[in-house]
């Protein structure tokens, strides 16, 4: 029993002809796809959040989550070199750790890709429910969701089958139009730093720490510190692992992966940290945080209402390209997991433009429910465990294949891995702790779930059950 839940997956068990994907993207599409996956709602809403959380000192909660994503990404770059095919951290999972620990990974990915889609989609919708309100001249209440006094969540639901819509046109053209809305939301953010930055005044960071450095429960009930802060934080920085999923349809693997997982997390993390140090000196933290708009905010106390509106609608036309590349990676998730056994096979069928026409289909009825019922913060936060669970997963992988494989080739190696690896581990594991306690404990249940569907069916079904 022990030894079937560990058994490993040979790496030549991809499957070829109907259910092979189409190669059609270089490394252009993946530091744009990467780009398009990490900057979004998180420094755009999530910002104000932590500030809350943190206060001015969220800077250092920008920095530990970028450092900690920073290492992960390398772990992430140098598997996905190794395994340059679909699923990503399950896939590395199945390879090197064995079955259980690779359903569990393949389960939290699940979670995280659903979530992140869902939870941007929220975003989206509260920028863009009052413009859609007033042209169409429906009461607000109509585009809201339950947590703002709505029913349900509908341009939530809309930007989600519009992006479907696009997936299932296929890759290429998706791809290609996230390129030119990255570009818009990266020069919405270099307008953001160049307003701000001149305002900064030091008096706005005192006093710098006022909740302290671990979570800690505070007089009103709530949980702060700099450490919470960067637990919520943590969902800025992730969306270079969706550039993994699309190994198997990368036309040059070992170039094009290194250069775009690596590429597209170092551009963000300068991107973030200039725009964390603008928003807290130019304005007291407690004037933006917990905002549903706040670097709009911070424009507009500047005195800057048109560059506000501006950024702001850029967010409207550019957020989507973060929906686009984690409905892309869930898509293949699944996919790969089908492809497997593990999910019902039926899914895994391609259609002739080499897209998972069914899985995205699936995928899209699940996060539109997602999306039109919960809250924001409910769904960033939920999906920051199951990404933490999957970042410790490919550190892990990492290790072992050094440990086991030492001279093996690999087309990108890793800096430091016996520092890079558990970095990546412990700063997961302490992040993973200084989430919410309720968010600790769904994430417990969905994995509890998950573990008993592998039992009743993925383990009898999966593709390597007779090897
Ligand atoms: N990093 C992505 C965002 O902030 C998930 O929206």
């Amino acid at each position: 029993m022990t030894a079937s839940l560990l058994r490993r997956k040979p790496l030549h068990v991809e499957s070829g002809g109907e259910r092979r994907l189409a190669r059609t993207l270089g490394w252009p599409h993946l530091v744009a796809l990467g780009v398009g996956a990490i900057v979004g709602t998180g420094i755009l809403t999530l910002i104000g959040v932590g500030a809350g959380k943190a206060g001015p000192a969220v800077i250092l909660s920008f920095a530990i989550a970028g450092t900690i994503c920073a290492c992960a990404a390398l772990a992430y770059a140098e598997m996905a070199t190794a395994i340059p095919v679909s699923g990503s951290a399950y896939t590395y999972s199945y390879v090197v750790l064995g079955e259980l620990p690779a359903w569990i990974v393949g389960w939290s990915l699940i979670l995280e890709y659903s979530l992140v889609v869902s939870a941007v989609a929220v975003g989206w919708s509260g920028y863009a429910a009052p413009l859609l309100a007033r042209w169409l001249g429906v009461p607000m209440a109509l585009m809201q969701g339950p947590e703002a006094g709505g029913i349900v969540n509908l341009p939530a639901i809309g930007i989600i089958v519009v992006v479907a819509g696009l997936l299932l046109r296929g890759t290429r053209e998706s791809a290609t139009l996230n390129a030119v809305l990255v570009l818009v939301k990266i020069a919405a953010l270099i307008v953001f730093v160049a307003c701000a930055l001149p305002a900064f005044e030091a008096a706005h960071l005192e006093p710098f720490s006022p909740f302290g450095f671990s979570k800690s429960v505070q007089a009103d009930g709530v949980e702060r510190g700099i450490m919470a802060a960067a637990a919520i934080i943590f969902f800025a920085f992730y969306g270079f692992d969706a550039i993994a999923t699309a190994a198997e349809e990368t036309r040059n693997p070992g170039r094009d992966l290194t250069i775009g997982i690596v590429g597209s997390m170092l551009a963000c993390v300068l991107i973030y940290v200039a725009v964390a140090v603008a928003a807290v000196g130019a304005v007291a933290y407690t004037r933006f945080a917990d905002s549903p708009e706040p670097l709009a905010l911070i424009l507009r106390e500047l005195g800057r209402p048109r560059v506000a509106h501006y950024l702001a609608a850029s967010a409207v036309i550019a957020l989507p390209t973060v929906i686009l590349a984690f409905f892309y990676g869930q898509s293949r998730i699944f996919f790969t997991m089908a492809r497997d056994g593990m999910l019902p096979e039926r899914l895994a069928r391609v259609s002739s433009r080499g897209t998972p026409v069914r899985i995205t289909l699936f995928t899209a009825a699940i996060v539109v429910v997602l999306a039109g019922f919960i809250p924001l913060s409910q769904l960033a936060a939920l999906a920051n465990a199951g990404t933490l669970a999957a970042f410790i997963a490919v550190a892990a992988c990492m290790l072992v294949m050094r440990a086991r494989a030492p001279d093996a080739p690999r087309t990108f190696r890793a800096p430091a891995p016996w520092v890079i690896g558990p970095v990546t581990i412990l700063g997961c594991g302490y992040l993973f702790f200084s989430l919410p306690s309720q968010t600790q404990f769904w994430f417990v249940i969905w994995n509890a779930l998950g573990v008993a569907f592998y039992l009743l069916y993925g383990r009898r079904r999966a593709g390597i059950a007779d090897v």
